[in-house]
């Protein structure tokens, strides 16, 4: 691998891995991020590293829906191999407006696949960046494994499904050197604090309401990012072709349990005056239609196979995820004021879709 695109590079997850990549890995290639710069991407997860990367890393604003664009790229830049992150990733969004979750996570996937199968055998590896979500609802029992079947609930989850669905289609049919990882729910540094423990953390520190759905007894496994991104790197470069590698951290939580222990970290490293207790802020609120109650993963095969273990238990994942909060607050209020969306839209020229 010489020339990797990461679609969705500005996001959560994807700044992270090239972070990953290019400081910490044995990678000695060029990475070129595309990315569409919605609402969830933000080029400043990444700008306190681009000068030192120099040319191995370019940024690229553009959406993987835009066929034309993309074989551009590919053509341009000898692209030989893709991880693929860019999607539309918040469920409650997806309840709200499905739309833009069906065009990027199944038609710009789709556009992704058939560029590749068209430039093959150029492409060595592409690598698909999935979730735990595919699988619907556990129960009280059990773990997802690789042949679980798959039971979207939501429109994010059935989008999803649908792109790895078209991914091992590639694989079987035009013999595409694809990969999948299906990965429980990820937190650490640069969420967008829309999800549970970055929207937390900034309402606990400002006092506001912490909103809990339903009883908040729903069980999610999680997963430090930087974890997630060593076993991608790991099944991109190790793992088998064709295979899919279930990743997760081995730490099933509720919600509820999750939301006090933010509340605690937050009195310890932000204690307020007048002190109050930041589990008084805790408030339960109508449910997400069609929410799953329980997501477990067993991973044992990227275990046996690649020896990829978390490092990260969730006490010092979460410790370290809310310590980065309270030192980034000019990144958190840049983005709660807007103002990540104005640097945009005076660099890139591109206006909110909301
Ligand atoms: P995110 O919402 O933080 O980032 C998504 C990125 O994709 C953004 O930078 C956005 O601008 C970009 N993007 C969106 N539409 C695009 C388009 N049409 N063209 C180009 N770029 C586009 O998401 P995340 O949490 O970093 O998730 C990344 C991937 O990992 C997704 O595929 C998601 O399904 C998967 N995943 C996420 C988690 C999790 O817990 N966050 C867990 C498992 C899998
Ligand atoms: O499981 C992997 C998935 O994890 C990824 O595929 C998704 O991209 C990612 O967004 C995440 O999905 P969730 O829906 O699990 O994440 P979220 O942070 O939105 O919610 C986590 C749990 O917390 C979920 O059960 C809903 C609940 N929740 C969420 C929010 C935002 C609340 O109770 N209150 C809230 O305000």
């Amino acid at each position: 691998m010489r020339h990797l695109l990461v679609t969705g590079g500005c996001g959560f997850i994807g700044a992270n891995f090239i972070r990953f990549v290019l400081d910490e890995s044995d990678f000695n290639g060029c990475i070129i991020n595309v990315d569409k710069l919605t609402y969830a991407g933000n080029p400043e997860n990444l700008a306190d590293r681009v000068e030192a990367w120099g040319p191995r890393y370019r940024f690229i604003q553009a959406d993987i829906v835009d066929r034309p664009a993309m074989e551009k790229i590919f053509a341009e830049l000898a692209i030989d191999s893709v991880c693929h992150f860019a999607a539309e990733s918040h469920v409650d969004r997806s309840i709200v407006a499905p739309d833009a979750f069906v065009q990027t996570n199944i038609v710009g996937t789709h556009v992704l696949l058939d560029i590749c199968r068209q430039r093959s055998p150029a492409i060595q590896r592409f690598h698909h960046v999935s979730t735990d979500e595919v699988y619907g609802d556990l129960g009280r029992e059990g773990y997802f494994t690789e042949s679980t079947a798959y039971r979207p609930s939501s429109p994010y989850s059935a989008s999803k499904a649908a792109s790895d669905h078209l991914v091992r289609a590639f694989q079987r049919t035009y013999g595409l050197p694809v990969t999948i990882c299906n990965c429980s729910n990820n937190y650490g540094p640069y969420q967008f604090p829309e999800k549970l423990i970055p929207l937390m953390v900034l309402n606990a520190l400002d006092g506001k309401p912490l909103p809990v759905y339903g009883d908040g007894a729903q069980v999610r496994d999680w997963l430090f990012v930087r974890d997630h991104c060593r076993a991608l790197w790991q099944v991109m470069t190790q793992g088998r072709r064709g295979e899919t590698y279930n990743v997760g951290g081995n730490c099933e939580m509720a919600n509820l349990q999750v939301v006090e222990m933010v509340c605690d970290l937050v009195d310890e490293m932000a204690p307020r005056s007048p002190a109050g207790p930041r589990r008084d802020l805790i408030t339960f609120v109508t449910d997400r239609p069609g929410h799953d109650r329980r997501y477990a993963i067993d991973c044992a095969k990227i275990q046996s196979e690649l020896g990829w273990q978390p490092e990260e238990s969730f006490a010092t994942g979460l410790r370290k995820t809310v310590q980065w909060y309270l030192g980034h607050r000019a990144w958190v209020a840049r983005i709660q004021s807007g103002a990540y969306r104005e640097w945009i839209a005076s660099h890139y020229g591109i206006r909110d879709e909301g």
